[in-house]
């Protein structure tokens, strides 16, 4: 991985990388030889065993729409060293706010601030990120790929109204980026996961398994392969999508 010379490597713009599906997707593009540049609100980790994590690594949270402006430019700069070219961009941050105690917060019980905030992350950002860097996603006839969410379709027991309602909006979105990128070179996708084994689920979870078909909780690495097809010329007909990753879980 490491002989592939900087400017021949494809490139991808990952946010929220350093848990869950973030985590095993910069594992997935990494073992194919990609760069992937990561943005989260923490620091690169010191004790982290990536090999050149850092200096791809960028602090920002999405929530802050100015110094999301900012990291555009940085990212840019980044992307000297491939030529400005970005072939992916995944949106994968996301929040998902709780009342006290872990407990679902309704549309009475969110506050207009906590609407606001999870719209800025997990709306907002993508749509501002996606439309910062579209020359550089154009020159390599990149793919985005937006991660919404089983609880888009459907009232959850556990996902808050908020945040619900950003992932409905980001499939909308996706439809709408889709349209109009299409014809700039560029897909755009989404992927909804049902109940994937990470920090983001509530205790609870294991009574849904018993409904899902195949009664079990899907991996972040079976996450990660489905972003990797849709950011890849295996799907390179395939726009405006969004696939559901969930066991059946919706049928
Ligand atoms: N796990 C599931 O079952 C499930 C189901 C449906 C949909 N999803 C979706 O899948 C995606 C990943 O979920 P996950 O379970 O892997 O989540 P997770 O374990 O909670 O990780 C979230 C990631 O996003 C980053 N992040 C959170 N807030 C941020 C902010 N304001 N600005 C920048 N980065 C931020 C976090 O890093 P920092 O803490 O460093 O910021 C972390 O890397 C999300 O979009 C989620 O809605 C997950």
């Amino acid at each position: 991985m490491t002989e592939i010379p900087n400017s021949d490597r494809k490139t991808l713009l990952l946010t929220g990388a350093s848990r869950g599906i973030g985590h095993a997707t910069v594992k997935r593009f990494s073992s194919a030889g990609w760069r992937v540049l990561t943005c989260s609100r923490h620091g690169f980790p010191e004790d982290c065993p990536w090999e050149a994590g850092e200096e791809d690594h960028i602090q920002l949270d999405l929530g802050d729409a100015e110094k999301t402006a900012q990291a555009i430019a940085t990212v840019r700069e980044r992307l000297q060293a491939q030529g400005g070219r970005l072939d992916a961009l995944v949106n994968n941050a996301a929040i998902s706010p709780k009342g006290e105690g872990g407990s679902r917060l309704g549309v009475f019980e969110t506050d207009l601030s906590v609407w606001q905030q999870v719209f800025q992350v997990n709306f907002l950002g993508p749509i501002m990120l996606a439309r910062g860097l579209v020359d550089e996603l154009k020159m390599a006839r990149g793919s985005v790929v937006n991660v919404t969410s089983i609880a888009g379709t459907r009232v959850h027991p556990f996902a808050g109204s908020a945040y619900a309602s950003s992932k409905a909006a980001l499939a909308a979105a996706t439809r709408e980026m889709a349209a109009d990128f299409g014809p700039l070179g560029i897909r755009v996708n989404a992927i909804a996961p049902g109940e994937i084994d990470t920090a983001i689920l509530s205790p609870g979870t294991e009574k849904i398994v018993a409904e899902i078909p195949m009664r079990r909780l899907g991996r972040p690495e079976e996450v990660a392969r489905t972003i990797y097809f849709l950011c890849t010329d295996s799907s390179s007909y395939v726009t405006g999508a969004e696939i559901h990753i969930n066991g059946g879980q919706h049928v």
